[in-house]
């Protein structure tokens, strides 16, 4: 299983993705609060690549029940029901919405994976799930950092490194490009306190000088949930531990 890390999403080509397996971290804010919503019983999750396809998409689509989400610059877009705070997303909330949702870096990164034959979802909250889905799938895989306006983020590379580092505790027969192997390295350094890492990290930064200090502290739990949030079809939805679709077993 070769393993590689893209430590941003500018750049690629979406047809790059084409047929293989991706997996897309944006741990502050967008796959953090994805996890969140879908394990307080969102329908399902829209993600747009811009403000504009949000709202044309809003109307009548996905049975008229949609409600929007997303961020500017950190804080709720305009006009949107919620931001991008995973602390929002209560199941009050959420439940049975399908949410269109648009960030600034993680859901152009999901919009630009679209074509990958499986697409999965990761933030430190959801680590282990992942990996042993992973590693019963036993396909190569690109793990795409969302990054941030097509720069290095060092939370998004760390829980980049200690996905590969789950995969490794369980499943010897890896081969990492020299991208996976500096994850890994720097998971070894700044993956001993993620709270620590999340709050001095750049975009850390900036959540802290607009008020949401909280999130850093919600996004730093690791292994917190069996979540295995799953990209098909336009769509975002929970899969079950054998790989079906939590919404399809239920013929919803
Ligand atoms: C993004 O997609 O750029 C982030 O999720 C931004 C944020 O923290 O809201």
């Amino acid at each position: 299983m070769k393993i590689d890390v893209f430590l941003s999403a500018k750049n690629i080509e979406e047809l790059f993705f084409n047929e293989r397996t991706v997996v897309v971290i944006d741990v502050l804010r967008a796959t953090s609060t994805i996890i969140t919503a879908l394990n307080n019983g969102a329908k399902e999750i829209i993600p747009v690549d811009s403000v504009e396809f949000a709202i044309k998409v809003s109307g009548n689509a996905f049975g008229g029940k949609t409600i929007l989400a997303g961020e500017r610059d950190t804080k709720k877009v305009d006009g949107f029901t919620l931001g991008n705070s995973p602390l929002e997303f209560s199941p009050e909330a959420v439940e049975g919405k399908s949410i269109i949702f648009f960030t600034t870096n993680g859901s152009e990164a999901i919009v630009k994976s679209k074509f990958a034959k499986n697409l999965f979802l990761v933030s430190f909250a959801n680590l282990d799930a992942v990996a042993n889905r992973l590693i019963k799938l036993k396909q190569d895989i690109i793990i795409l950092c969302a990054g941030s306006n097509g720069k290095f983020s060092l939370e998004d590379t760390v829980c980049a490194g200690k996905l590969i580092s789950s995969i490794n505790d369980l499943y010897s027969e890896i081969d990492l490009t020299d991208a996976a192997k500096a994850s890994v390295a720097l998971n070894k350094s700044f993956g001993k306190s993620i709270k620590k890492m999340l709050t001095e990290s750049e975009h850390g930064q900036l959540l802290i000088q607009n008020g949401f200090t909280d999130d850093l502290i919600y996004c730093s739990q690791v292994n917190v949930t069996s979540a295995i949030p799953y990209f098909h079809s336009g769509t975002i939805t929970l899969l079950d531990n054998t790989g079906k679709r939590v919404n399809e077993q239920q013929g919803k």
